[in-house]
């Protein structure tokens, strides 16, 4: 039985965190699971992530950009996604093609169509069967990053409010475009509330396998 999930959201959504407490819960009933996250995943792949996020690259043109997610995400697909889905497993991706049309299209204002196109290519149109959005204020995720002293302030990090305003209404764009695979977690609610509501989405979602 496998299902591919994705986890979308804006900075400091707390995604990653939440996957983790859910999949280790998941991984108690005896669920096989494979945790990944783009961009990266594979050696190949994190090495494009490294060229991609490195804060000195602000040269880097919005399509260059668009096309090295896409790239690392194929490489992604091919190497660790495929055979996992085909071994049945459930695989949980921290960010996958929507956030490249919610950042490198709605928010750096390149043509979502084409960010799209871009991306059937690298993907063979390879959609997820469920994507949560953690949706969150911008200012209360950045706000969140910015007290997490451990994390690693990436190049995307570094982009104004408003860019980063317009990566959650694109998200929000996304999810009453493909209303069939997504479904809306309010992030702003404390940590245990976020990982109830999504384990529950999933184990909805496992019902109907
Ligand atoms: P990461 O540190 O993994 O961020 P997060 O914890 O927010 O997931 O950095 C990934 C950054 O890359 C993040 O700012 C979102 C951005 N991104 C895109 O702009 N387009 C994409 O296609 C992907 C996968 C990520």
């Amino acid at each position: 039985m496998s299902l591919f999930i994705t986890l979308e959201g804006p900075e400091g959504s707390g995604k990653s965190t939440v996957a983790k407490l859910v999949v280790a819960k998941l991984e108690t009933e005896g669920y096989k699971i494979v945790m990944t996250r783009e961009p990266g995943g594979t050696p190949i792949s994190e090495q494009i992530r490294d060229v991609i996020l490195r804060k000195e690259n602000t040269a880097m043109d919005s399509i260059t950009e668009a096309m090295l997610y896409a790239a690392s995400r194929r490489q992604h697909l091919v190497e660790k996604i495929y055979p996992a889905l085909k071994e049945g497993k459930l695989v949980f991706c921290d960010r996958y093609l929507d956030s490249s049309l919610a950042y490198q299209g709605y928010a750096r204002g390149n043509d979502v169509e084409e960010i799209l196109a871009i991306n059937k290519f690298a993907t063979g149109g390879n959609f997820p069967d469920l994507t949560l959005l953690f949706d969150i204020d911008p200012e209360l995720g950045l706000k969140r990053i910015a007290s997490n002293k451990g994390r690693e302030v990436n190049r995307l990090d570094l982009e104004s409010l408003p860019f980063h305003h317009r990566v959650r209404d694109g998200y929000l764009t996304l999810a009453k475009k493909y209303p069939s695979r997504y479904v809306i977690i309010d992030a702003s609610m404390p940590l245990e509330n976020v990982v109830e509501v999504t384990y529950n989405v999933i184990k909805e979602r496992l019902k109907d396998k």
